[in-house]
């Protein structure tokens, strides 16, 4: 038997939760999200699904890490030994090192924009900079460094372990995260022009929402979330058996959503104080506000540096500690299962992971004829994942927590041993929104995003 570590206490493992939660998926993806379906509209339908789909999925996946007390495969084999289960353990040690190979390429243009950040101190004029992203995702060498940097950093952080890597990364991280992300908020709005940004933000569009929007309301919070692929599970097996499930969930809950919005508040009205489209989609983060900053800093270039090289520490932040979450994943299988040491984990599956990340960062350069059916390397793996691997480990696993696992097992580990009377009250609702309206809501996404996707 391994010997395993434990987070500290409540508030370490939510901020560990937080740092896998928080990550491009609110910096990047919320803003631009949030713009294409209908602004405020879409923060409500957002809201319901993290409540009625996220939370649950959230809480299911806690109480079979920390019930087994092991890693995605081992816990569902000491549930439900003899039985199939434990393959679905396995398929989701495989669902984040696929995500964490082209989340790891986005995360080194977090690190060359950092870089370039200092580069700005010559930049005259905004136009300098446009172009700069499209030029450099398609070039070979410099992606393809960033993305080995990102790799190296995330497997440092893993390979220390989970007390002295995980829960110290994100101890240190995640408040000075805050911080800035709030002050790049009181910035964003007061530049002239912002109201009308701000006017977007929380001005309701419904027609905008639709069926569409509302698949995208529930695809966001999942992968905003983390869920369904076993991070939540290995953290909450690092979990002590005192911590409150129910306070850990709702923490990581409104601590991702807090940061979402305040992303959309710090990147909205930037665009439009520019004239710029919200619309302009996943550039939105690395194309537009280069360009925002060296406007904003015309004069003063030490400015346009100090805005960008902060803006894009927070970004590499919090794509770190999501990153470091998904890595943990594989590692807790091989070290338990397998009995590999922890740095021999570290290494084959970081190399791994880097292998495959090399064909995502080449998919917007030379490699960008291979099409797999019709997308390219990295869309191809985004979607696989986003649209297919998350919902169906989601579902695999509401299924498991609802249907499996008994009862009064399951009451049992959400309320401590019934030592939490809170928690043994609100039980009753989770349980229904676990056995019904979870699997129901996920089903819907799947297929409605089958009928969506181009
Ligand atoms: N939630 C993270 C983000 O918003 C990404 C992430 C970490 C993730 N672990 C995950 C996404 C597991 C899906 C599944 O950037």
């Amino acid at each position: 038997m391994v010997n395993r570590e434990q987070f500290s206490g409540n508030i370490t493992v939510i901020m560990a939760m937080a740092g896998s939660a928080i990550g491009l998926g609110n910096i990047w993806r919320f803003p631009y999200v949030m713009g294409e379906h209908g602004g405020a509209a879409f923060i409500l339908i957002y809201l319901l699904s993290c409540a009625f789909i996220a939370l649950p999925i959230f809480y299911a996946e806690c109480i079979i890490g920390r019930r087994g007390g092991s890693d995605t495969f081992g816990s569902m084999a000491s549930l439900a030994p003899g039985s199939r289960w434990p393959k679905v353990g396995l398929l989701t040690v495989i669902s984040p090192l696929l995500i964490l190979s082209y989340y790891s390429v986005v995360g080194g243009w977090s690190i060359h924009f950092l870089i370039s950040s200092f580069s700005y101190f010559d930049v005259a004029d905004g136009a300098e900079v446009t172009g700069h992203f499209g030029k450099f995702i398609s070039s070979v060498e410099s992606p393809l460094l960033s993305h080995s940097l990102f790799a190296a950093l995330v497997a440092a952080v893993v390979l220390a372990g989970v007390k002295k890597g995980i829960e110290k990364f994100t101890k240190t991280t995640m408040p000075v995260l805050f911080v800035l992300i709030v002050a790049i908020v009181v910035f964003s709005l007061t530049l002239p022009g912002a109201s009308k940004g701000v006017e977007y933000l929380v001005k309701p569009d419904f027609g905008k929402v639709g069926m569409k929007g509302v698949a995208a309301a529930m695809g966001q919070a999942f992968f905003s979330m983390s869920l369904g692929v076993g991070t939540v599970l290995t953290y909450a097996s690092y979990m002590k058996k005192k911590s409150n499930l129910l306070v850990t969930g709702v923490g990581t809950a409104i601590s991702d959503f807090l940061f979402a919005i305040l992303a959309g508040f710090a990147v909205i009205p930037a665009v439009f104080a520019a004239g710029l489209s919200p619309e302009s989609g996943p550039g939105i983060v690395f194309e537009t506000l280069p360009y925002i900053f060296v406007k904003m800093g015309a004069g003063m270039p030490w400015l346009t540096v100090v805005l960008s090289a902060v803006f894009f520490l927070m970004v590499l932040f919090a794509a770190l500690t999501s990153a470091i979450s998904m890595l943990e994943v594989g590692v807790a299988y091989l070290v338990e299962e397998k009995h590999i040491r922890r740095k021999r984990s570290v290494f084959f599956l970081t190399f791994s992971v880097w292998l495959v990340g090399i064909l995502c960062s080449l998919s917007f350069g030379p490699l960008s004829g291979v099409s797999l059916l019709g997308f390219s390397i990295f869309d191809f793996l985004d979607k696989l994942c986003s649209n297919f691997l998350l919902p169906l480990g989601g579902l695999l696993f509401t299924l498991f927590v609802g249907w499996r696992m008994p009862r009064a097992v399951v009451l049992d580990e959400f309320s401590n041993g019934g030592t939490r009377p809170f928690n043994v009250r609100v039980y009753p609702i989770l349980r229904t929104l676990i056995r019904y309206v979870a699997p129901i809501g996920i089903v819907i996404i799947f297929f409605s995003s089958l009928l969506i996707s181009e």
